[in-house]
């Protein structure tokens, strides 16, 4: 039998579940809940009981929490790792006054290219180390800087080495190769660059803006994706309003992910489907841009999730804490709330059941806090509060 922990004298356990200690390997993630003065044991991979400290169960090994907070590990739903380059330059100069816009991909897309396999994994693996040390255990890595069939394939392929959550992003930007050609560049995109990194990957991805891809592309691109087994997901109304929310609700996607400009009907479609909207705060401080109204997409009954949107151009970001501070602060979420959606929000944005709350039959990923509460992570922002990460009943 697998060895057991307990980790007792736990201040406040987080466990995103009403009825954590119930039956194994039931539901996923629940709405947000806490337990304080708790405990948790963990057996091999996976949580196997939580509760009050004062009735925890006898387990091989012991650890003692001292009235830290314990939280389900990061769930960062929405990431680009694999890229060459970065573009401070760029971002220095919009803190001069210049605004974002989306043809500097090309500029990593360039650096991408000339980037060796060798280089692009050191540099995935320097961010998912990052990501892990701030106490995300779940990242979804999107393609996207290389928009070559080879460049596309690779990129998916070493994504593939670090997580499950791979996202086919050809439909990122038009290269300038293809500027003349546009409907070209998406039949690529539907065809033989599709085949070539399917197999790479679970989701697909469309950049739907005006200066990217318009309605009918971003359509053709979902359903190519979705004809090959792949699951929807989109980047949606980040520079202005558009079709891509309404698109998400029609293909079922699981996520719509910016959200930065919403109409009334995108957040009536969001409250009434299943797609989760994720906001992704870092852009908008990277871009100076609006920060989305999680509030407005809370009362209205939609599903928010919290991402960092890592990523050279708009979202330098690898901290799921910098982003729940961000998204208390300035996107009216309450500190439960962005906590909730960067743990289980992240884990539905993914259609995930195994991570992003704590209960018995939950993968045993966890962050262990330098606080005595979550609140702590908006409350004391750009302190490194993450005391330790276990990830699959692991120490990291
Ligand atoms: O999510 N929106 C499109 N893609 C990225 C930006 C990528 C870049 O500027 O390099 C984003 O913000
Ligand atoms: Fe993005």
């Amino acid at each position: 039998m697998a060895r057991s922990l307990l980790i007792t004298r736990i201040g406040e356990l987080v466990t995103n579940t009403p009825d954590a200690g119930g039956p194994p390997g039931t539901a996923g993630p629940g709405r947000f809940a806490a337990i304080s003065d708790a405990a948790l044991v963990i057996e091999g991979d996976r949580v196997a009981w939580t509760g009050p400290a004062g009735q925890a169960p006898a387990a091989d090994e012991f650890l003692d929490a001292a009235g830290r907070a314990v939280l389900p590990g990061f769930v960062d739903s929405h990431a680009h790792l694999v890229f060459a380059g970065e573009r401070s330059a760029e971002f220095a100069a919009r803190m001069a006054g210049r605004p974002y816009q989306a043809g500097g991909i090309r500029t990593t897309v360039a650096a991408t290219r000339a980037a060796t396999d060798a280089e692009l994994r050191a540099g995935l693996r320097r961010l998912a180390g990052e990501m892990l040390s701030q106490g995300t255990t779940t990242f979804e890595c999107k393609s996207g800087y290389g928009l070559t069939i080879d460049d596309e394939a690779r990129c998916v392929a070493l994504a593939a080495e670090l997580t499950a959550e791979v996202t086919y992003l050809g439909a990122h930007v038009v290269p300038a190769e293809f500027a003349a050609d546009p409907a070209g560049y998406v039949d690529l995109v539907c065809g033989p660059m599709l085949a070539a990194c399917e197999a790479s990957c679970r989701w697909v991805d469309v950049f739907c803006e005006r200066g990217a891809f318009g309605e009918d592309e971003s359509r053709a691109v979902l359903t190519a994706g979705m004809a090959r087994g792949l699951l929807p997901r989109i980047h949606a109304s980040q520079l202005g309003p558009g079709p891509g929310i309404r698109l998400a609700v029609e293909l079922g996607a699981a996520s719509a992910d910016h959200c930065t400009f919403l109409t009334d009907a995108d957040v009536a479609a969001l409250a009434s489907s299943g797609t989760v909207a994720t906001l992704l705060p870092g852009a908008e401080f990277s871009t100076r841009q609006p920060y989305p109204d999680a509030r407005r997409l809370l009362d209205a009954g939609a599903t928010v999730a919290l991402a960092t949107d890592c990523n050279p151009g708009t979202s330098y970001t690898t901290s799921m804490p910098f982003c729940i501070a961000t998204a208390v602060r300035d996107m009216r979420m309450t500190t439960e709330e962005a906590v909730w959606s960067a743990t289980a929000g992240g884990a539905r944005a993914l259609r995930r059941s195994d991570v992003g709350y704590l209960a018995p039959g939950a993968r045993a990923d966890l962050v262990i806090l330098d606080a005595p509460s979550h609140a702590h992570l908006a409350y004391r922002p750009g302190v490194p509060l993450v005391h330790a990460v276990y990830q699959s009943g692991t120490p990291r």
